[in-house]
């Protein structure tokens, strides 16, 4: 596989991800995630030059950039915006909000004086929600890039942020 030159060189960033997992429907993902990890967002750029590399006439494989902007919205892993230097994501599913999800979540919002989805200002923070990551047991969860926290309370919520800083 070729290296891109540069972290910004979308054309030869893409190209390098079709190299490596092939120019077909069903490595839409790996090729959006190589992206997504060396940009740490997949910028509108690189939409089009998926979509642009992609369309082979004589193969055939032709997907829209709403397609593509489709799947990078559905899986919570890949972003289209510009991410923050962490990334807080909380369960949003019933068995986490039945055991006080909705208290964590708001006391998040209000702490970080996010929406879902926002980055804070000086770029410390992303807050999104995610759907459930198979922890029900122990709900409220939340992470923080890698980091795992279970039955999460309100209180907890200063000294899991004070870690970060
Ligand atoms: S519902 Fe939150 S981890 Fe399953």
């Amino acid at each position: 596989m070729t290296a891109p030159s540069t972290e910004r060189d979308i054309p030869a960033l893409v190209r390098a991800a079709i190299e490596k997992h092939g120019a077909k429907r069903d490595a839409l993902i790996p090729i959006l995630s190589e992206v997504n990890l060396a940009l740490g967002y997949i910028p509108g750029e690189a939409f089009k030059e998926v979509r642009k590399q992609l369309h082979d006439p004589t193969e055939g494989v032709f997907v829209a950039e709403s397609q593509l902007h489709a799947l990078a919205s559905f899986y919570d892993m890949l972003a289209t915006k510009p991410r923050g230097e962490h990334v807080i994501k909380f369960c949003e599913n019933a068995p986490c909000h039945v055991v006080g999800g909705k208290a964590v979540w708001d006391t998040l919002r209000e702490k970080l004086s996010l929406k879902n989805g926002e980055t804070t200002p000086d770029g410390k923070w992303t807050l999104v929600t995610t759907s459930c990551i198979g922890l029900c047991s122990v709900g409220p969860v939340v992470l923080v890039d890698e980091d795992l926290y279970g039955n999460v309370t309100p209180e907890q919520i200063g000294d899991i942020l004070g870690r970060y800083e």
